[in-house]
């Protein structure tokens, strides 16, 4: 009999999981889990987190949830790519090695091509270099070493044609200049979203309790002011709301305080719970769905599939314009949330163009 107190385990088939790989090596610490959600659209691509995780139930939670929204990222990005996502169960600044690294590249070998990986939490492109020397399916490399670089340049360049896009569905004006955006961190995506905002002429106002983070924004754009936290940001009268730090940014409270008429930044999950979305909407607020206005950063890293081309990839990024006032429309035609068109139109990409495999080509 189960013993009632015993948390439920996460069980990979009770999911529509593809695959889901547990990877071991015992010299070098390594513990990972590869989760394939969709190959309809093509190979998996999606980061490789490396994180404490409290519990190995808890990894597999979230590598589940992280590759299926990996696969609803890149059907609505338009890429030819399924969602993976893989986690590194360990603290990255003690336990990652040249050799951990390698052992698990040489995992992601095996899986011959259906999943890529790519940075995340924990892991940077210097990281992607080691893994790439014993795996042919790495993105998100260093420059030097052919890749893509820092994805956040590009993610934050999605998220600016994102706002603009949310602006011109509310405001009939793709304009920012002279709006209140608020941007809650400052770390890689927050200060290149930041720039973009400056040079068009809105007038930003930032937070983030990294003070040596929001001291160096401010010495590069003197003009944005900083308030003590995001509490404090919320509550600031608003017109766009910029959630560019970690997930659950927007829950039962944050929600009823906001003044901004727009929420669109780069941070991923960022409704707290179901339903969040539904007060968003009642409350008459713009919510551009996360995985649509972040895609940029996926979109540079898949172009090295192809060889990066910064120019090409940022070319692709500015379709994160188009997407969003795509989203916005439909559910506006429809009367739904923008996340519940969002995933509709992410399910009916894999659907209709994952269903022309079915066509046999010799
Ligand atoms: N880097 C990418 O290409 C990329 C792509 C897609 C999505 N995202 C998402 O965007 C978000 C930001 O990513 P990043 O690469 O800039 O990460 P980052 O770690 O460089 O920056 C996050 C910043 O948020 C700050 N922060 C932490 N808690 C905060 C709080 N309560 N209020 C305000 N600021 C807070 C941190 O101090 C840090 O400066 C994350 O949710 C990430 O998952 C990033």
């Amino acid at each position: 009999m189960t013993d009632p107190s015993t948390p439920p385990t996460p069980s990979a088939f009770g999911t529509r999981h593809e695959q889901v790989v547990f990877c071991h090596d015992e010299a070098s610490g390594l513990k990972a889990i590869i989760a394939i959600y969709s190959t309809a659209l093509g190979p998996a691509l999606g980061g490789t987190r490396f994180y404490p995780y409290a519990s190995e139930a808890d990894a597999l939670t979230d590598v589940l949830n992280l590759s299926q929204g990996m696969a609803y990222k890149n059907a609505l990005a338009g890429l030819d790519l399924g969602g993976g996502k893989a986690v590194i169960i360990g603290d990255p600044h003690t336990l990652k090695s040249e050799t951990l690294l390698r052992a698990y590249g040489r995992f992601v070998q095996t899986l011959n091509g259906r999943y890529f990986t790519a940075c995340d939490v924990g892991t940077f492109s210097p990281d992607m270099d080691l893994i790439a020397r014993e795996c042919d399916f790495v993105t998100g490399r260093t420059v030097e070493h052919g890749g893509a670089g820092d994805s956040s340049v590009l993610t934050a360049f999605g998220v600016y044609q994102g706002m603009r896009a949310s602006a011109q569905h509310l405001w009939g004006d793709t304009s920012l200049a002279g709006k209140r955006i608020g941007v809650a961190g400052v770390g890689k995506v927050g200060r290149h979203l930041v720039g973009h905002l400056v040079d068009e002429g809105a007038d930003v106002v930032v937070t983030d309790p990294y003070a040596p983070a929001v001291m160096a924004l401010l010495q590069t754009h003197p003009g944005v002011r900083s308030v003590v936290d995001t509490d404090a940001l919320i509550r600031e009268p608003l017109d766009v709301y910029a959630p560019c730090a970690l997930g659950g940014a927007l829950d039962d409270e944050s929600v009823q305080a906001l003044t901004a008429q727009v929420v669109c930044g780069a941070a991923n999950n960022q409704l707290a719970h179901e339903g969040i979305e539904k007060q968003l909407q009642d409350r008459g607020i713009t919510y551009a769905p996360d995985y649509c206005v972040n895609a940029g950063g996926v979109i540079q890293v898949a172009d090295e599939l192809e060889g990066f081309d910064f120019d090409r990839a940022k070319m692709r990024a500015t379709s994160i314009y188009d997407t969003t006032l795509g989203v916005l429309e439909h559910a506006k035609a429809e009367g739904i949330s923008p996340s519940l068109a969002a995933d509709r139109m992410a399910e009916q990409r894999m659907r209709d163009v994952g269903r022309l495999r079915s066509v046999y080509l010799p």
